[in-house]
């Protein structure tokens, strides 16, 4: 079981995640908790180069091909390996991000995005996708007031101005209406334990819990 957590900035992606992944445990349920960009010991470098530093940093090209050389590295060693154990696997952000990022936020071909997609992971597609969405200030607000307990800085693209995130969060909505089936929208505006409650209950009417 391969399940993405996507969506803007402070939305809640990496709460629930982390919730959902102790919470699995407590039923007994093998996850791997992961992000991207990162997510193994090579692409965490990577990361570094892409949430670090100034917002001009990196023409858009090189920011979508940095992310592709991290998710190359973090798909070989490690979902790709952990899904192949038969353990379920809860990842923090992927492919849908880069779509709503450089793709909707700063113009890159979607059909280039998916080119890479297909060469790099193949034809695996996670099994589920919960889209968080939330107002945009609101998300930025969470996300600043986060970052003011964290010693290194991990800000860049929460730096980007308004409406470059207003871009991705109309982005993702349009990903998870494109692909219905696959993706969840989340309304992120309630309390974390209502949200996680909603995800349990997701799980259990897909047929993925029984
Ligand atoms: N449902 C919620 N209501 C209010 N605050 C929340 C909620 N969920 C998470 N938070 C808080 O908001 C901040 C951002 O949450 P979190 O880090 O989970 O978001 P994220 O989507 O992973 O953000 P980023 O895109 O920056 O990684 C954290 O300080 C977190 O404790
Ligand atoms: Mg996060």
């Amino acid at each position: 079981m391969f399940i993405t957590f996507e969506g803007g900035e402070g939305t809640g992606k990496s709460t629930q995640a982390l919730i959902l992944a102790e919470w699995l445990k407590k039923q007994s349920i093998n996850a791997v908790l992961t992000r991207e960009p990162g997510g193994s010991p090579g692409a965490e470098i990577i990361r570094n180069l892409l949430v670090t530093g100034s917002v001009d940093r990196w023409s858009v090209m090189s920011e979508v091909l940095l992310m592709y050389a991290a998710r190359a590295d973090h798909w070989e060693n490690t979902i790709k390996f952990a899904l192949q154990q038969g353990s379920w696997v809860l990842c923090d952000r992927f492919a849908d991000s880069t779509v709503a990022y450089q793709g909707y936020g700063r113009g890159v071909n979607k059909e280039f995005l998916e080119l890479l997609y297909q060469n790099i992971v193949g034809t695996t597609k996670p099994d589920l996708t919960f889209v968080f969405d939330l107002d945009v200030k609101e998300g930025l607000k969470r996300a600043n007031a986060r970052m003011e307990g964290e010693t290194i800085v991990e800000g860049r693209f929460e730096a980007m101005d308004i409406d470059f995130h207003q871009r991705i969060r109309d982005g993702f909505l349009e990903i998870a209406k494109e692909d219905s089936s696959r993706c969840v929208v989340i309304d992120a505006n309630s309390h974390p334990e209502e949200i996680h409650q909603r995800i349990v209950k997701i799980l259990y009417e897909r047929g993925v819990l029984s």
